[in-house]
């Protein structure tokens, strides 16, 4: 697998495959790469000739007081992992490549509706930094396809209303969540947790499976379950930043006679921030 942090390279190999009638998928990531990742490459590799990775920790999508400089960078082993996983190629740009004038000259996309709440109400200024960077990687690899994880579901849906909005012409295709045995959803994140913080975590999963029981039972007090489900995480040592059911496409509040919805949860154990979600269809 060759690996680049120049444009020009890139472009001349897109250029190159275009040229040989391939078509490319790509994986868009910050790196520190887990089996949630090498599952998109997975993916990928399905609906492809050809699989682009890019690993660039995008300071635009942090807020002033998240953890950009500690954010985990694990090159070595991230290449290794994607050769084993046979991703074709990997596009590491640095900072200045992707915002050479700077942050704060820097063109931005704002997606609005779906960007607005959960995470978007909790990291003022994320989602337009993953819009943009996303844009700007879309046009420097110009895929056919474009892979992303479900775990970050509202980041799925503002990127889906993006590509449907500007009519950008890829195919953007979400990958279910991964999970380790007990239940915790996988995530660059869970590395700063010890094994049993891990377990803790787990409470998140069980309590969006509870609320999904309950859903599909029958219960269609949507402000009580989230009340009750608020609780529960707190009682067990998590501080709940947002505990939501929500209509799947538009992710406004659910009403009791929506079909498609989505529970959607964020929650503090000490420092670390976790998400997590399920689907669920309602007859
Ligand atoms: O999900 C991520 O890792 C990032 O938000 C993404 C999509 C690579 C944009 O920086």
């Amino acid at each position: 697998m060759q690996t680049t942090s120049e444009i020009s390279s890139l472009r001349s190999q897109i250029k190159a495959w275009r040229q040989a009638g391939l078509s490319i998928a790509f994986v868009p990531t910050m790196g520190n790469l887990h089996e949630g990742h090498f599952s998109l490459v997975d993916k990928a590799k399905t609906l492809a000739d050809k699989v682009v990775v890019s690993i660039f920790v995008n300071p635009m999508q942090f807020g002033a007081n998240e953890d950009l400089d500690a954010y985990p960078r694990t090159l070595k082993e991230d290449q290794s992992g994607l050769s084993e996983r046979g991703a074709d190629y990997l596009f590491t740009p640095t900072v200045d490549t992707i915002y050479p004038n700077g942050l704060d000259a820097q063109s931005y996309v704002d997606v609005p509706g779906v960007s607005m709440g959960y995470c978007g109400g909790s990291r003022p200024g994320h989602f337009r930094g993953v819009a943009t960077v996303v844009t700007k990687l879309f046009n420097l690899v110009q895929p056919d396809i474009a892979c992303f994880g479900e775990k970050d579901f509202q980041q799925l849906q503002v990127i889906k209303t993006m590509v449907r909005d500007l009519a950008i012409p890829v195919e953007v295709v979400g990958v279910p969540t991964q999970r380790d045995v007990n239940g915790l959803a996988l995530s660059s994140r869970n590395g700063y947790l010890s094994e049993a913080q891990k377990q803790q975590a787990t409470i998140l999963f069980k309590t969006l499976h509870w609320v999904k029981e309950q859903i599909i039972t029958g219960n269609r007090d949507f402000a009580a379950l989230e009340a009750q489900a608020i609780a529960h995480i707190q009682e067990q040592g998590m501080r709940s930043d947002y505990f939501s059911v929500a209509e799947r496409n538009t992710l406004k509040a659910a009403k009791s006679d929506d079909t498609e919805l989505v529970i959607l949860a964020a929650a503090f154990l000490d420092k670390v921030r976790l998400i997590d979600n399920l689907a669920l269809d309602c007859k």
